[in-house]
């Protein structure tokens, strides 16, 4: 433990993990002010920066790794992440954009408890797949942070409703991520009554791809501000396309410079993050069993069709040309089951005379990430996928005992990830996505 006296004009930078009270004075720490006697932390591998009001006395307590320096005012962007946020209305929607690293995720917390501060009641919605920090990966997350509460990092609080993306790779997924977030902003609005909602943003900003998700983002919310935190010219093309688009308010387009002593994660460092996060809402484990017939995985038809007689199965057989333990007739395709196990990737297999064969390997589902969702397509919680018995169509999936709502699972969805038992990730399984296609053709063939 250490006592710091510091006055008005010099800054401190803090690493996590510490735990700081004020003894006396006044500081500003990510849109608030703590006065004597109050007290805040700073979670492991975060920094952040305060800046005295008054001339205060700290005392600051350092976990491991975790340090406190000296900054100048020059080389820090609180002053004007300060004003500029000062200036924008908080009510409605404000978007954060950035790429990797510039402060997000900060930016969302310094937006949100300056929401707070005015009294009302925020809504926050964490869409960063890969490095969420509301949820676990592979989610989109939505929180409420109560008028006049605090916060100095998204993982101080628990999401109220969550949405299974299926992967963390969002250039995948954005369509949907779009939706997602959609429908989280309705419910926030709708069923919680926050009338501010802030969202954090993954860092994909920079491909043609990328920039046509965050416009369809902003179309789709329709947000009163936009932050967009600028290093270098990777945003560039987002925010001409973005002006072009918006020439006049709403949305207001506020460009901020990253702070310059940003902590740049590894790729190692955002692996460990998401494999925590994972952990996180897997463990402790217990495995249920659910019957897919009245559980069925949406974005894949297994048990939900006919298994195929033994004519059938012969004929499959020699077409294949090598043993199937399993084969059912679902709707517009077969999906067969190999008896190997080695072969690692799903065929696609067209039929002489229509119709097409999808040849999985024994043994496919397992380690499968997969979400047990209710009837509105929230998710309840995570699971992995231990076995799935094709004879009777039940389903093993390792959960977090903390997971009671049993009753509540309405259906499940299928990610694209496979994680060994450490929950480490193992596997990207995007033929998930492939079968996905397929369903959609079929049912769009069926509505013409
Ligand atoms: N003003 C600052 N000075 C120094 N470090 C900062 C400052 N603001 C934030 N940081 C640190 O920089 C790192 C990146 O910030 P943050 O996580 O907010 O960025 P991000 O854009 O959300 O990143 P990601 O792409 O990983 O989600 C964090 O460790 C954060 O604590
Ligand atoms: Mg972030």
């Amino acid at each position: 433990m250490q006592k710091i006296r510091i006055e008005p004009g010099k800054l401190l930078r803090v690493e996590g993990p510490a735990a700081i009270r004020v003894i006396d004075g006044e500081v500003y720490v990510l849109g608030v002010t703590y006065g004597a006697d109050s007290r805040f932390t700073v979670l492991r591998a975060r920094k952040v920066v305060v800046k005295p009001l008054k001339e205060s006395t700290l005392e600051i307590t350092l976990g491991p790794d975790g340090s406190v320096e000296e900054a100048r005012t020059e080389e820090e962007v609180i002053d004007i992440w300060e004003d500029a946020t000062s200036k924008i209305d908080l009510e409605g929607v404000t978007v954060i954009l950035g790429a990797m690293d510039v402060g997000k995720t900060t930016m969302t917390v310094m937006i949100a408890n300056k929401a707070s501060r005015a009294g009302h009641r925020v809504g926050i919605i964490d869409a960063d797949l890969g490095q969420n920090d509301l949820g676990p990966p592979a989610t989109v997350d939505a929180a409420v942070l109560e008028p006049g509460m605090y916060i100095t990092h998204l993982r101080m609080l628990k999401p109220v409703k969550a949405m299974f993306l299926k992967t963390t790779s969002v250039e995948r997924v954005w369509p949907e991520v779009v939706d997602a977030v959609k429908k989280l902003v309705d419910y926030l609005m709708n069923v919680e009554n926050t009338r501010t909602v802030v969202i954090n943003t993954d860092g994909w900003v920079s491909t043609d791809k990328a920039v046509e998700y965050k416009l369809k983002l902003v179309e789709v919310l329709q947000p009163r501000n936009i932050i967009v935190i600028r290093r270098g010219d990777e945003v560039d093309q987002l925010v001409k396309n973005l002006r072009e688009k918006y020439p006049s308010n709403p949305p207001s387009i506020v460009e901020l410079p990253a702070p310059p002593a940003a902590r740049i994660r590894t790729k190692e460092d955002r692996r460990i993050h998401r494999e925590m996060g994972y952990g996180k809402y897997l463990t402790p484990p217990r495995d249920i069993t659910l019957d897919l017939r009245k559980t069925p995985i949406v974005n894949f038809p297994i048990c939900s069709g006919m298994p195929a007689n033994q004519d059938l199965l012969n004929l499959i057989r020699r077409f294949i040309r090598h043993p199937i333990i399993y084969c059912e007739l679902a709707e517009g395709f077969m999906i067969a089951i190999s008896s190997q196990q080695e072969k690692k990737d799903v065929e696609v297999l067209n039929v002489p005379g229509g119709g097409k064969i999808v040849l999985l390997p024994n043994g496919w589902e397992r380690g499968l990430l997969v979400g047990l969702e209710d009837r509105d397509n929230f998710l309840l919680a995570l699971g992995r996928i231990k076995k799935i018995y094709y004879n009777n169509c039940k389903i093993v999936i390792t959960v977090s005992r903390n997971f009671t709502d049993i009753s509540k699972i309405d259906h499940l969805r299928l990610g694209m990830i496979r994680l060994n038992e450490q929950y480490e990730e193992v596997e990207k399984v995007n033929y998930i996505g492939r079968i996905e296609a397929l369903m959609r053709k079929r049912s769009s063939e069926q509505q013409q």
